[in-house]
């Protein structure tokens, strides 16, 4: 039986181009024995008739807050007490800006607020909408409250020519992604009791007593991933340099400081783990000599030596029984060869490869993903081997938000 058998959801549809695929959203979870209410906001009817969603829903549309028939029924707060699920689809750049800040003028805004069930956005809009800063804001707020998801934007073509990342996900990804918010409990993801090992943060490569190398790494992104790894139920092991987080509940954390103190904290680690997440800046080079005192400003120039660290995603990719690797490069130019180079030539599964810059990459909170991966099928008979090549964009969104995208393509690739 479907999870979404009987399930009470609240259809809120706004007023964007993508309206028109709400009716086979609908179409989608009343196949699935969901009981749905369709709520629509003023502009969603110029895009849409109600009479469509009524037709597939079997119930009257509502739209107004001040609806005196509704009221003497089943009124908003009837309504927003009955919903199990409250999704919105599309969802303007407008309603997520209401939302944001908790207004409530409108009958959907309204049950939003009034409302203790989970809530599923799906954000659509023209590409420049989502990435105006007003826009980029709301959506990070919103990606830290607890019983809200966001699923999408996809990247393409949109209804106004642009192409870009704005357009709603398809229905069926929306579908399951409405089924995921009913099997949350852990014991149903692909990730449950698989054993994870992430790195994360800067190494420090000291110099002298008072003085290091190091770079901006912030930590944030495989944090990120440790907390939606772990609220999946994986069991999951954080290698951190220093950074100034605080390991999510239910990791275990172990700090280290330098490069080799990482590789030796995961090599102790590695051979029990099902998946390693390398997200860690770790420094190319440490200094040849630790100078046991203060370095002192005599000469005009210094010569600071410097030697090879060990390469840990390397050293780990090389192992017989290795685990799966997920590899992020982090580069200011000539992204994709850098990351297709060291996705082969470290024999990693997937790299991740992200743009760092003066206000992307490091230290912010949002980011975008460019996913390239190497999936190998077995095939039962005779064993053969299939090297499966794919790549995949995420759009810019929080880290948390990419951290549970990213694990659905690991997912999906490797554990289904
Ligand atoms: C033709 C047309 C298409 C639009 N498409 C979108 C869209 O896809 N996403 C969006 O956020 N706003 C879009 N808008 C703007 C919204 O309709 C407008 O912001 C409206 O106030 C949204 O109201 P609502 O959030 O209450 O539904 C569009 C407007 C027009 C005229």
């Amino acid at each position: 039986m479907s999870v979404l058998n009987q399930k009470k959801i609240i259809l809120g549809v706004c007023g964007g181009v993508a309206a028109y695929k709400s009716a086979e959203l609908l179409r989608l979870l009343i196949k699935q024995g969901a009981q749905v209410q369709v709520v629509m906001t003023a502009s969603a009817q110029q895009f849409i008739r109600s009479i469509t969603f009524q037709a597939l829903s079997t119930k009257e549309v509502r739209s107004s807050l001040f609806d005196l028939s509704a009221e003497a029924g089943m009124g908003h707060i009837e309504l927003a007490q009955w919903a199990d699920l409250i999704l919105i689809a599309p969802a303007t750049a407008n309603t997520i800006a209401k939302i944001t800040c908790g207004m409530a003028d409108n009958l959907l805004t309204t049950l939003c607020l009034a409302s203790k069930a989970p809530l599923l956005i799906a954000p659509a809009m023209n590409q420049q909408m989502w990435l105006n800063e007003a826009t980029k804001n709301n959506i990070n707020s919103l990606s830290q409250r607890d019983g809200l998801s966001i699923c999408g934007p996809a990247i393409g073509e949109q209804a106004c020519g642009d192409n870009g990342p704005g357009r709603m996900e398809e229905p069926e990804v929306l579908l399951s992604a409405c089924q995921k918010t009913f099997t949350n409990q852990a014991e149903q993801t692909p990730l449950y009791n698989k054993r994870i090992l992430i790195t994360a943060g800067p190494t420090i490569e000291d110099i002298d007593p008072v003085r290091y190398l190091s770079n901006r790494s912030s930590g944030k992104m495989g944090y990120a991933i440790a907390q939606v790894a772990q609220k999946q139920g994986a069991k999951v092991t954080l290698i951190s340099g220093p950074v100034a987080l605080n390991a999510p509940s239910g990791v275990d954390l172990v700090t280290v400081r330098s490069a080799q103190e990482m590789h030796d904290a995961v090599f102790e680690e590695v051979t029990q783990a099902d998946i390693f997440i390398a997200t860690a800046a770790v420094a190319d080079y440490r200094p040849i000599k630790l100078a046991q005192k203060k370095i002192k400003k005599n000469a005009d120039t210094l010569i600071i030596e410097l030697q090879k660290n060990p390469d840990i995603l390397s050293d780990v990719a090389k192992l017989e029984n290795k685990p799966l690797c997920v590899g992020f490069a982090a580069e200011t130019d000539n992204l994709e060869n850098y990351a297709r180079n060291k996705l082969n030539n470290k024999n990693l599964d997937i790299i991740v490869a992200n743009k760092v810059g003066a206000d992307q990459g490091f230290e912010v909170d949002n980011n975008e993903l460019h996913l390239f991966w190497k999936a190998q099928l077995w095939h039962k008979e005779g064993h053969k081997k299939e090297i499966l090549q794919g790549q995949k964009k995420l759009p810019l969104a929080s880290k948390k938000q990419l951290a549970s995208q990213l694990l659905n393509e690991v997912a999906l690739l490797y554990f289904n």
